[in-house]
């Protein structure tokens, strides 16, 4: 069963196409990641899916219900993590659950917000102010509060953007612990490839409001990647590979670029001749080669200038 399906998804804003025409699927249980850069046009995915931004085009059905149609029947049904503060660090765990409760007009929260507490053990916190929790138990509370009523999906907008490599990592284990023993469906955003790749049965790879590519990590790797030779000789000598791949020669060095690069590996050596190879290193395809190669662009965000931390960090110094 389809939990989320997006059909033409489309956003503009006046003449700028931030979402453009997107079609994707998710199905029950299933982790769903939509990987791109910055810009992609993620937040924007999100924001159309849970009623936060109107659509242009097209339409989304979530849990069968359209979200352009009946908004606020959705918005009972969803969970949603921003990346952006939903926390109130002056009031207590408790009371920031209770909150959201109320917004979600749910009944019974208290015992379910009891036993997500205890099953992340955070259960004994639960009077102490938002404010003193580490950035792993505020974790925990987000997902607490977004699940408080047993969401059919749980949207999560680059949920360990900013962590440190260990608050990631065990943000990962607990994504992966509630869609298993909460049954919760999810879409994540994210622009790590070793996220999406970790954690993802499925993916998205959307850039500049298109979705260039969708499947499985296996799929995508298959399909677009490709495992790369990497073979520096000793000087002067010159070798015809291209029946093992596509030949490029930068730098001294000759990069083989093949389906899988074991199959091909014995049969390089000995055309070249182990006496005559300097070095050799092979380069195992990755959702890095995929999106190099459907996009033509890094995922990397170097150099890039981010207004919203640029301008943090001056009202800090001016403090
Ligand atoms: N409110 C807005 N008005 C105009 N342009 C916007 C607005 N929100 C986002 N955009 C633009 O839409 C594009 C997609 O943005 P966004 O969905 O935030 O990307 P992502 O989350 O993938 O980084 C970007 O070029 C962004 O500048
Ligand atoms: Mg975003």
């Amino acid at each position: 069963m389809s939990v989320v399906i997006a059909k033409n998804l489309t956003k503009k804003y006046n003449d700028f196409v931030a979402v453009d025409h997107i079609n994707f699927q998710i199905e029950k249980g299933e982790i769903f990641g939509l990987l791109g850069p910055n810009g992609a046009g993620k937040t924007t995915t999100i924001k159309m899916l849970t009623g936060l931004t109107s659509i242009t085009e097209g339409d989304a059905l979530i849990g069968g219900i359209s979200i352009k149609e009946r908004p606020n029947e959705v918005k009972k049904r969803i969970g949603w993590i921003s990346s952006e503060v939903i926390v109130d660090d002056d009031l207590t765990a408790w009371e920031n659950i209770e909150i959201q409760a109320k917004l979600l007009k749910v009944k019974d929260w208290k015992e379910r917000a009891d036993a997500i507490l205890e099953y992340f053990g955070i259960k004994e916190f639960k009077n102490r102010k938002a404010g003193k929790f580490s950035t792993g138990m505020r974790k925990k509370l987000e997902i607490t509060m977004a699940l408080l009523n047993s969401p059919e999906i749980v949207f999560m907008d680059e949920p360990t953007i900013g962590l440190d490599v260990n608050t990631r990592a065990s943000l990962w284990n607990l994504i992966r612990q509630i869609n298993k023993d909460y049954s919760a469906t999810i879409l994540l955003t994210t622009h790590y490839m070793e996220e999406a790749d970790m954690l993802c049965k499925k993916i998205g790879i959307i850039n500049k409001g298109k979705i260039v590519a969708l499947g499985s990590p296996e799929e995508l790797k298959e399909k677009y990647g490709g495992d790369v030779i990497e073979i520096e000789l000793k000087d002067g000598l010159n070798v015809e590979l291209n029946k093992f791949g596509q030949v490029i020669r930068k730098d001294g060095k000759i990069s083989v670029k093949t389906g899988n690069a074991e199959e091909v590996l014995l049969g390089v050596i000995n055309t070249i001749g182990s006496n005559n190879i300097k070095s050799l290193r092979i380069k195992k395809s990755s959702l890095d080669t995929v999106f190099l190669n459907l996009t033509g662009g890094s995922l990397e965000e170097e150099g890039e200038f981010d207004l919203r931390k640029f301008n943090m960090m001056m009202r800090r110094a001016r403090r």
